[in-house]
């Protein structure tokens, strides 16, 4: 098979089989296809799109290209989240502990975040000591001893993906509904869950800013799933306003901790807790649900499932009684309204802008991150605000970031003197 025939047929809008597929993807692994050749194909994808089918098997040859985990020593469906990445994104670290303590087990492989914020496993090691680089082995061990497991992803997960990202970021090929998606499913199919949820985000703190391209994405990702046997579900969910009340590494799993507590912002958690329950009855078909969620919530069931998973990898769970105990900045500086009025926008771009000058994120991988840096909002969009009120707080360790990162923050506030309608956090829901 030569590869310039199969660019040639892409190019030409042709659908290429499993055998294709896999002597581009299995080719550019082994180095025998070179990146040349591989970005030519990539383009043309991103040009002429790929079937349903097609986009299936790409996913799963490029799952295939390393270890692919096998769960079914758990003897029960094993559960995983992914959201494409959204401000403030903390559901993780409450939907997982939620889920788990509905006795429905939980295995999450997560990359570190890149841009405005940290990826979950950035904000567990707020825990100090909390280990997220389990080797398959251990990763297995936990999920079986405990029921619920967060690691890294190991070096070998989808080796594909991490080759063919890397070309699409040097290429201008990222933007590709198909590419996208088979990147995501094939660490998800790899990483071995039977029941999978995604959360897509839409608006201007997303990757998919348009709700039309996010729904688009999370049906080609459920049909992909649902092609290799997994039980899928997604939800398209607004982001245009940051989620929750915080922005920032050890200030969301502050709020993460608060909201397993009961104490978290009521929409925040309503989120949450649909996720879960979307999650459970999945993988019970159906025998568990809404009211079994909100009994783990407020036993206390799912906190205390998150200090068994923080003890369980070695973090020093002290933060769950004293929150002083996580990374706290040494500075802190208010936001005030300049009027009365109702705040009619709180734009999650900028606000991760404002969070990622103050030290919250990274721009590529080998970046220190500030865990204890970002924004914890005081309003919310919709929410009514008099003038010298606070709004937010900014947290830093370096004094000399806080003026910029005020005046961003400050450019993504707007205050207006009508009422404004909020949209709901949860704009679509996507079945397998
Ligand atoms: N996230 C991924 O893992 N892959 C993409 O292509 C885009 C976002």
């Amino acid at each position: 098979m030569r590869i310039v025939d199969l660019i040639n047929k892409k190019r030409e809008g042709g659908v290429h089989s499993r055998a294709e597929l896999d002597a581009i993807v299995d080719g550019y692994v082994r180095g025998a296809v070179p990146d040349y050749q591989v970005a030519a194909w990539l383009m043309a994808v991103c040009w002429r799109g790929m079937h349903v089918a097609e986009l299936a098997d790409l996913t799963r040859v490029m799952a295939a290209s390393g270890q692919q985990l096998d769960l079914a020593s758990i003897g029960r469906p094993v559960a995983d989240k992914h959201s494409t990445g959204g401000v403030g994104d903390k559901t993780s670290l409450i939907v997982m502990p939620l889920v788990a303590a509905c006795g429905v087990p939980v295995a999450k492989m997560s990359g570190r975040g890149l841009g405005f914020t940290g990826g979950t496993i950035d904000k567990l090691e707020s825990f100090a000591g909390m280990r997220v680089d389990l080797d398959a082995e251990a990763f297995v061990r936990q999920l079986r001893d405990i029921g619920i497991v967060i690691s890294g992803q190991s070096a070998d997960l989808a080796p594909a993906d991490g080759k063919l990202y890397a070309l699409r970021d040097a290429t201008g090929t990222v933007p590709s509904l198909p590419l996208i998606a088979s990147s995501i499913m094939s660490k998800k199919l790899a990483a071995g869950a039977q029941v999978i949820v995604l959360d897509v985000k839409t608006g201007s703190g997303a990757f998919m800013r348009e709700p039309e391209s996010a729904m688009a994405l999370a049906r080609a990702m459920v049909d992909i799933g649902t092609a290799a046997g997994r039980r899928m579900a997604a939800v398209v969910s607004d982001m245009s306003q940051p989620l929750g009340r915080s922005v920032g590494n050890s200030l969301e799993v502050a709020e993460a901790l608060d909201t397993l507590a009961g104490g978290g912002q009521r929409e925040f958690t309503e989120f949450a807790t649909d996720l879960a329950s979307t999650i459970v009855a999945l993988a019970s078909d159906g025998a568990l649900g809404r009211s079994e969620v909100d009994r783990a919530l407020h036993s206390g069931g799912g906190l205390q499932m998150f200090r068994r998973l923080v003890e369980a990898q070695g973090g020093d769970t002290r933060g769950f009684d004293d929150r002083r105990c996580l990374p706290r900045a040494r500075v802190q500086r208010v936001l005030t309204a300049e009027a009365d009025g109702y705040l009619a926008r709180l734009d999650a771009l900028m606000v991760a802008h404002a969070s990622s000058l103050l030290g919250a994120g990274r721009e590529r991988k080998s970046d220190p991150i500030d865990l204890s840096a970002g924004v914890v909002l005081a309003a919310k969009v919709g929410e009514h605000v008099v003038r010298g009120q606070p709004l937010a707080t900014l947290h830093a360790n370096d004094a000399s970031r806080l003026a910029q990162a005020e005046a961003v923050l400050r450019s993504a506030v707007e205050i207006s003197a009508e009422q404004v309608a909020v949209a709901p956090l949860i704009l679509e829901r996507i079945s397998g």
